[in-house]
């Protein structure tokens, strides 16, 4: 070991938008600390301060760049600061947003995350700024990606694994297929040697990671369910207890994947697929390829596998062209569904997607006025549903105690609800029955079943 690696350097992370990110901030850790880096809470002292970026929306964007400004001031205090961005809004901006941030050392887009050590020597040596973007485009890592040690300190319980980058979908409203690229599926074997090195590890439950998963593999082989395969196969892992997925895009869910969900228990019962709007007007200009009849039909699939399957969704309002006629559709879906939870957000023009260029976009208070109702009639839903949970024996996975109450854990039921309990001993990891006894908007409380 050469004597500069005795001195560990510490680096300070700070993680936008998306799982993948989350994900990809992780193999970054992981590749830092075999390069003998610590994680630090303390952006001020930090060696290397690293931004994983998000540029879903205009508003992720400039959390991004006022995050660089104060960095900047950061700098004048601690000059041997190394300022790395990373992740979406660096593949979209490369080189203009180096122009516009001198302050950035290291520019890395998420096709690229392999590369962030290299980068990191190659800025150190010339002194000039380091930069790799473009697409991911193999289908193989370069050596198989070992589970890396979160740094966190913590043993995770619930871990990503990424199964695909990227996205050929197109919606009209969407960056990511400029900022990820086209669809590339990771080989089976690779997803499959992951997994098993994280539940090796102490992972119980994992989250298979991809813009469309219901469409993995369809690149890799000429078959309808090569996604459906996967999930059977990564099931079989010994000491895997749940096996969750996300992104669904309910274009390419088959009623196959459906069946699945009543016969793989580790599935869980709860999905997320995202709709977007309840209108098929809407629908139809944002180019998501199904109609609202044909969602609800899905929706019917999931509920004939699973009565009480829980699901979520992600909605937009105020896409362009969007009356009011076309929110109360969207509206009257969140009625007719009862999803447990909605992501829902206000429309953000992105440069380079088709609806940016249209002409009828709604003002802001509209949008604004919108996403309240909207949030205001899934809170009545949710606070329902929690409160349909009381009495309950449900079988919780717990994930981590509270930093704020200590001896309290969370963890979540099958339905993916959060669940809070008291304990003297230790329960993360563990899966036990609760009885819900509280509920509010956000979680159950509730108490451990003692089983003689
Ligand atoms: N404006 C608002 N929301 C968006 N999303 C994606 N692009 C935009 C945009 N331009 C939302 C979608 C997607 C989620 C990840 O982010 O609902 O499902
Ligand atoms: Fe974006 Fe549509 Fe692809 Fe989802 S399916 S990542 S919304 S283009």
């Amino acid at each position: 070991m050469s004597e500069q690696t005795l001195t560990p350097k510490k680096v300070h992370v700070e993680t936008w938008g998306c799982q993948m990110n989350a994900a990809d901030s992780e193999k970054m850790l992981a590749m830092l600390a075999e390069r003998n880096y610590i994680l630090t809470d303390e952006v001020e002292s930090a060696d290397l301060v690293l931004l994983n970026t998000c540029h879903i929306r205009e508003k992720a964007r400039h959390k991004v760049l006022s995050r660089l400004g104060v960095l900047k001031e950061l700098k004048t205090l601690n000059p041997g600061m190394t300022i790395a961005v990373s992740g979406c809004v660096a593949q979209a901006e490369g080189q203009k947003l180096l122009k516009a941030a001198p302050q950035i050392d290291v520019l890395c887009g998420p096709g690229k995350i392999d590369e962030l050590p290299r980068l990191l020597d190659e800025r150190e040596k010339t002194g000039k700024a380091a930069l790799a973007i473009g697409f991911k485009r193999e289908h193989s890592e370069p050596e198989p990606v070992a589970a890396p040690p979160t740094l966190t300190g913590r043993r995770e319980v619930s871990r990503y694994v990424n199964i695909q980058q990227g996205c050929d979908n197109y919606c009209t409203f969407c960056v990511v297929p400029y900022t990820r690229g086209r669809e590339v599926s990771r080989l089976p074997k690779d997803i499959i040697a992951e997994t098993k090195a994280m539940v090796a590890s102490g992972a119980k439950e994992i989250t298979l990671l991809g813009q469309n998963v219901n469409s993995y593999g369809s690149d890799l082989e000429n078959s309808n369910d090569a996604f459906i395969k996967l999930l059977t196969e990564v099931a079989k892992i010994e000491g895997l207890e749940r096996l969750r997925f996300t992104t669904s895009n309910p274009h390419d869910l088959s009623e196959g994947l459906a069946n699945l969900f009543s016969q793989e228990r580790k599935l869980g019962r709860y999905m997320h697929l995202p709709v977007q709007s309840g209108s098929d007007e809407i629908l139809e200009r944002m180019k998501r390829k199904v109609t609202r009849s044909e969602y609800l039909e899905r929706v019917q699939w999931l509920r004939q596998a699973v009565p009480d399957i829980a699901l979520s969704t992600d909605l937009i309002v105020g896409f362009p062209g969007e009356t009011e006629e076309d929110f109360q559709a969207t509206l009257s879906l969140v009625e007719e569904v009862k999803f447990s939870f909605i992501f829902c957000f206000k429309y953000s023009p992105r440069k380079h997607t088709p609806a940016a260029r249209y002409l009828d976009q709604v003002p802001e208070d509209v949008k604004d006025e919108r996403l309240k109702r909207l949030n205001a009639l899934q809170n009545k839903i949710t606070l329902e549903q929690n409160a349909g949970e009381i009495g309950r024996v449900r079988p919780v996975l717990f994930l981590y105690e509270s930093r704020k109450m200590p001896g309290h854990y969370y963890g979540r039921t099958e339905h993916f609800r959060l669940v809070r309990v008291k304990s003297d001993t230790p329960l993360t990891g563990e899966t036990k029955l609760v009885q819900i006894t509280h509920s509010n908007k956000t979680a159950l409380l509730g108490d451990l079943i003692q089983l003689q």
